[in-house]
């Protein structure tokens, strides 16, 4: 079942996750539709606040490199974390641009380390813990963000935190219209 994403100025995205137990009910369904949801928007991650659940869930699609057309096809390797924490960071800060599916027509160069050190859980509750690099870490690193109620517009420089606030304020109104199912806007929280 594809679910409504829900967009900046959304309570919700400002909230920090819950952290889930293995009572959680249903966890493989909601894994199953968050992929699906993202899959229709054409995401390459989704986080559960997204979708209006304040638990700390995420889904990953990660493009899959491919040496011979030495270029990202369509296949994405699918990965998902329950209860995920950063414990490290590594290698070098590097800038690459994002987009999100709660933003959207957003798109800005973000910083962040290159590899990390990330313990979660999967959904039969089994502990890994996995340092990670290239876009598998930049898209884990975005998705762990939304669980800590951050955005990453959040992680700009003032001056263009500035030049994207009109279009922020477009979104959180409403008035953006996305490809995908977004729920409507209630309330807005900056
Ligand atoms: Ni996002």
């Amino acid at each position: 079942m594809i679910l409504p994403i829900v967009g900046y100025g959304h309570p919700t995205l400002r909230k920090t996750a819950k952290p889930i137990d293995s009572d959680y009910p249903n966890l493989k369904q909601l894994v199953s539709d968050m992929f699906e949801t993202m899959y229709a928007a054409d995401g390459v991650g989704l986080a559960a606040p997204q979708v209006d659940l304040s638990i700390q869930v995420v889904v990953i699609g990660v493009p899959v490199y491919d040496e011979q057309s030495k270029s990202y096809g369509d296949e994405l390797e699918e990965h998902v974390m329950v209860n995920p924490e950063i414990i490290e960071s590594k290698g070098q800060m590097r800038y690459y641009n994002e987009g999100c599916l709660s933003l959207p027509g957003i798109h800005e160069d973000v910083l962040r380390p290159e590899r990390v050190v990330v313990r979660y859980f999967d959904t039969d509750f089994n502990e890994h813990v996995e340092e990670i690099d290239g876009m598998y870490a930049r898209i884990a690193q975005h998705e762990i963000d939304h669980l800590q109620g951050k955005v990453f517009t959040d992680r700009l420089t003032p001056l263009r935190k500035a030049m994207v606030k009109r279009r922020l304020t477009e979104v959180a109104s409403g008035r953006v219209q996305a490809a995908y199912k977004m729920q409507p806007v209630k309330k807005t929280v900056k």
